[in-house]
């Protein structure tokens, strides 16, 4: 008989703390090995060593764990809460890194582009292609007697000689010159595109490349050259001769010219 109370007054000592244990632990609301992850008691082997534990858990989480007397964790916070917390205010990453993709692919686009432009944009100022100032009247009339008969300006790719609508009774480049005493010859021989030089000895310019001659005023006299060399508008504006290199104005045909200039010398090809 005293065993039996024995064993039944062991029994209901071992329920007590049982109970007691549950209570502390709040693990009375959830069925023996149901409760959530977080709230179930590390396994330790001691109490200290749990609560050692939780500690460390709950600092490295970032969160704050508050005071706890045991291995259970009732008020750590769980994964979706620790997501929460990672999140911070702004775009999701990936938009931020598809928008900053897109700004720099633009900005490259955008800086390519501009500089073709820049590079085949026609220069239209003072250069071939556009109005240019060759100088003063005076000085060009005397630069071309200096030069033999011809004066070379090489930003228009041309050559400016003397007009004399005397020699030019048909009024054929009356036009062109525009009362100037000038008229500006295109470099660019019109057989395949070389650039004709004077000759200092005829007073005529001879294409080095297939034997083509004009003579002063650019008209065919010999060669392959289908015709004279092209030409430019010049006009004198307040003291100023201005070329317009915007037009290239077709030469006269083979037997087109007007003015009778034999060779003055040996020809130089
Ligand atoms: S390119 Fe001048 S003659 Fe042929």
């Amino acid at each position: 008989m005293t065993t039996i109370l024995w064993v039944l007054a062991t029994a209901i000592g071992l329920l007590a703390v049982g109970f007691w244990w549950i209570r502390r632990n709040n693990l009375a609301v959830y069925p023996a090995g149901r409760a959530p992850r977080e709230l179930r008691p590390l396994n330790t082997g001691c109490e200290l060593g749990a609560q050692i534990m939780m500690a460390t858990t709950a600092e490295s989480a970032g969160g704050t764990t508050g005071t706890r007397s045991s291995g259970a964790s009732p008020a750590a916070p769980g994964p979706a809460a620790l997501k929460r917390r990672k999140k911070t205010p702004g775009p999701p990453r990936r938009e931020f890194l598809r928008t900053g993709l897109l700004v720099v692919v633009g900005g490259m686009l955008a800086s390519f582009g501009g500089a073709s432009l820049a590079f085949l944009w026609p220069t239209l100022k003072g250069g071939f292609g556009a109005q240019i100032d060759v100088g003063d009247e005076g000085e060009i009339t005397q630069a071309i007697r200096d030069g033999g008969g011809r004066f070379e300006f090489p930003s228009g790719r041309s050559y400016l000689v003397a007009y004399d609508p005397g020699l030019d009774p048909d009024g054929q480049y009356a036009e062109i010159t525009n009362g100037a005493p000038f008229m500006a010859l295109y470099q660019k021989c019109v057989h395949l595109g070389c650039r004709v030089p004077w000759c200092e000895s005829s007073k005529w310019f001879e294409c080095p490349c297939h034997g083509s001659r004009y003579n002063r005023w650019g008209e065919y006299q010999f060669g392959p050259a289908p015709r004279g060399l092209d030409r430019f508008a010049v006009r004198v504006e307040e003291g100023r001769v201005v070329v317009d290199t915007s037009t290239v104005v077709t030469g006269p045909s083979r037997t087109g010219g007007a003015l009778k200039q034999p060779p003055e010398g040996p020809h130089c090809n």
